[in-house]
């Protein structure tokens, strides 16, 4: 089993990665049973597809229905009813089990259930395993926009068993993948390096890639935000990366499946590139071979998207976020940095060629 602390002094956690750590749970679980019960809040497709591998546990079940739509307003009032008609203390933990939705829902309700109950995390997304679960971010929609409501909420453990992953669908897959490729591409060329021999064989279900992608993306995750905890500094943006252009090309997309997020994360970040090097800050081969793998494993495909829309969606987020909108560039594989001085005329001129 590979463990990752997670510094942050008296909030601080470990993340345990292992193939077959599921089957473990009771071992595992125990601490965070009250009266010998477990209260889990699960996304409710991960829970049809893996519940059964807690399957020994006594479990009070709160079940959600799958989708974005459920970090609503309606479902957090839902969920915290539940857990408040359960009982729950505030000295309880609350266990999400499902992707980074229920992870952030869950999150959330955990932060203000009697003002702050435990929490643990059982992510069986790749996002989520990569991502979502490590760091304490939580969050619903609003009608204004996506993650405008939440809290700052570290969970007490995240549990992490890789082998979950095998009945994710392959394009929900693929889309976390995107985000794995991201922490090579801000910090870790050795490990972007890796990804371009080892992509294919972790999305073809290699549990030893996928054990050892999802701990250097936490072992990663894990430095940015012992550094930064709430965000305050620059370097935590980095985790942004293909995320501005990403951003508006979901919201363009509706934020449906027609584009989910991974998917406009791998065109966001190839278009960084492409932007990087067209400004002369990263070698032309650079972008070509961030390309290329993408590529290669389905993600990044060129979409008809137009770059007046874009524009308007990204001015839409430099207000919403007073009226900065710092672009992640990069310097090459490995060396992403933010760049507050981009003029929108330079990106608005970069996104009709690169669109065409
Ligand atoms: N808190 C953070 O730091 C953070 C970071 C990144 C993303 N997020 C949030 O995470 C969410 C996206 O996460 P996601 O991509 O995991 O989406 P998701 O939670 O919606 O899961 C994607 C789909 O996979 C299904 N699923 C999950 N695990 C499964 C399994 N093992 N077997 C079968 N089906 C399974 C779900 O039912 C769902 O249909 C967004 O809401 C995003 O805002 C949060
Ligand atoms: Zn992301």
């Amino acid at each position: 089993m590979s463990r990752v602390d997670i510094a942050l002094g008296a909030r601080s956690y470990t993340v345990s990665i292992e193939s077959g750590l599921l089957d473990r749970a009771e071992t595992l679980l125990a601490p965070f049973a009250r009266g010998g019960r477990l209260v889990v809040v699960a996304d409710e497709q991960a829970w049809a597809a893996q519940g059964h591998r807690l399957g020994g546990l006594e479990i009070a079940l709160i079940r959600v229905p799958a989708g974005e739509a459920s970090k609503s307003w309606a479902e957090l009032a839902r969920i915290v009813e539940a857990l408040l008609a359960l009982g729950v203390e505030r000295g309880d933990t609350i266990i999400s089990f499902g992707g980074g939705m229920i992870g952030d829902l869950t999150g959330f309700a955990a932060a203000i259930l009697k003002r702050g109950c435990g929490l643990v995390h059982i992510p069986t997304s790749l996002l989520a395993q990569v991502d979502a679960s490590v760091g304490g971010k939580t969050a619903i929609n609003a009608a204004a926009g996506k993650n405008l409501v939440g809290a700052f909420h570290q969970p007490k453990a995240v549990l992490i068993d890789p082998t979950t992953l095998d009945t994710l669908a392959p394009r929900q897959l693929r889309s976390g993948y995107a985000e794995v490729v991201k922490y090579g591409l801000i910090g870790d060329p050795a490990f972007f390096a890796w990804c371009e021999e080892n992509g294919g064989a972790l999305l073809a279900g290699n549990a030893a890639a996928r054990a050892h992608a999802i701990e250097t993306c936490v072992r990663a995750k894990a430095r940015i935000v012992a550094a930064d905890e709430r965000e305050t500094k620059r370097e935590r943006a980095l985790l942004n990366f293909g995320h501005t252009f990403g951003h508006a090309l979901e919201a363009e997309a509706g934020f449906s499946d027609a584009l989910l997020h991974g998917e406009a994360v791998a065109l966001g970040m190839a278009l960084a590139f492409r932007f990087s090097a067209e400004r002369g800050l990263c070698p032309v081969q650079d972008a070509g071979r961030v390309e290329a793998h993408l590529r290669s494993v389905g993600l990044a495909e060129p979409r008809p998207f137009a770059a007046e829309a874009l524009m308007a969606r990204m001015e839409k987020d430099k207000k919403s976020s007073g009226g900065r909108l710092p672009f992640i560039l990069t310097r090459g594989i490995g060396k992403a940095f933010i760049d507050r001085e981009v003029a929108p005329g330079d990106v608005e001129a970069f996104l009709r060629r690169a669109l065409g």
